[in-house]
């Protein structure tokens, strides 16, 4: 559904896509530029991504590009209290530059600040103290709508941008008909992107309330199931046994899985798999097995 969304908006898009990497060939740099930021390991990509993003982005007066020319701001979330932090960079960000976005009262709050060096100000727990609290109407404004399904499903990794991305759909979905939204990804590899969606009101089945409606994020979040920490436990358990595995049938009981859904049934001793698929009027298909292989 999303790469469906990302398409149908593509035709109206400013999408920058300025990658840092390091060669991988360069180990040792790697290592000593991590352990220039040892707090800061997570929010360390964010800078240098920001740094080729906003200079090369141009807001439609051809002024350089700030906080207030994106109406969202969409952050790889491994943790809510991350993606604080990270927002609230950006706003010191802008302040250094000097942008727009910054009013006076945070001008104010910020300045005691303006001389740290780059490294002392990720050293520096008042900054980002100060700069949190100077962030929150901005980022309840422009982050907080975002933050939904990470706050719910936990660190998703990959699918982590997305899930917040989601969630902005979900909570705006045809309020965002040509609103700019930035999102920000990165992993735990060496490349961090910046990029830019403008959204536009699509044709149906499109739309962006279509595509909300057809997502039904509130549903689907509803319908998870609670564990005791206990059988949680035993799952994994058994998935760490089964991981690499081969000559085990699984458990019959699919009734925790959606109409639908393909799953595993058998890893014979050649470790070929087998799956069966649970029906979509509700009960278990037993002993029509597919060589999947
Ligand atoms: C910052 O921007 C304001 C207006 O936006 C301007 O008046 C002021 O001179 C700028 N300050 C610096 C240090 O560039
Ligand atoms: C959007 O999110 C806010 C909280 O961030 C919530 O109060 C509001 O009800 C949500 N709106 C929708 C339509 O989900
Ligand atoms: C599947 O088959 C087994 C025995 O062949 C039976 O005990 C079990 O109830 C069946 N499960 C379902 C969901 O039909």
């Amino acid at each position: 559904m999303l790469l469906l969304l990302l398409k149908a908006n593509l035709g109206g898009v400013t999408c920058l896509m300025p990658m840092i990497s390091i060669s991988p060939t360069l180990p040792v740099n790697i290592r000593l530029w991590m352990a220039s930021f040892p707090k800061h390991a997570t929010s360390w990509p964010l800078i240098p991504a920001t740094n080729y993003f906003v200079p090369s982005t141009r807001n439609q007066q051809g002024k350089q590009f700030s906080l207030s020319d994106a109406a969202y701001f969409v952050f790889h979330s491994p943790y809510n209290k991350l993606v604080q932090k990270s927002f609230a960079r950006l706003v010191f960000s802008d302040f250094v530059r000097n942008a727009s976005s910054i009013d006076e009262a945070a001008k104010e709050k910020l300045t005691p600040f303006s001389t740290l060096s780059g490294d002392e100000s990720y050293q520096s727990r008042d900054l980002e103290k100060v700069s949190q609290q100077v962030a929150k109407p901005l980022y309840e404004a422009k982050v907080q709508p975002t933050t939904l399904v990470p706050k719910q499903v936990g660190n998703m990794y990959t699918a982590s941008l997305y899930a917040a991305f989601v969630s902005l759909l979900h909570n705006k979905s045809s309020e965002l008909a040509g609103k700019r939204v930035i999102l920000f990804s990165y992993g735990s590899g060496l490349t961090a992107t910046m990029f830019s969606l403008k959204l536009n009101e699509g044709q149906h089945p499109f739309s962006l309330s279509n595509i909300a409606t057809v997502m039904d994020v509130s549903t689907k979040l509803k319908s998870r199931h609670e564990f005791s920490t206990v059988k949680f436990d035993e799952t994994m358990q058994l998935m760490e046994h089964r991981y690499g595995g081969k000559d085990f049938v699984t458990s019959k009981d699919c009734s925790l899985l959606a109409p639908g859904t393909y799953y595993l049934t058998e890893v014979d001793s050649m470790y070929r798999r087998f799956y069966a698929k649970k029906p979509v009027d509700g009960a278990c298909e037993n002993g029509s097995h597919s060589n999947g292989h």
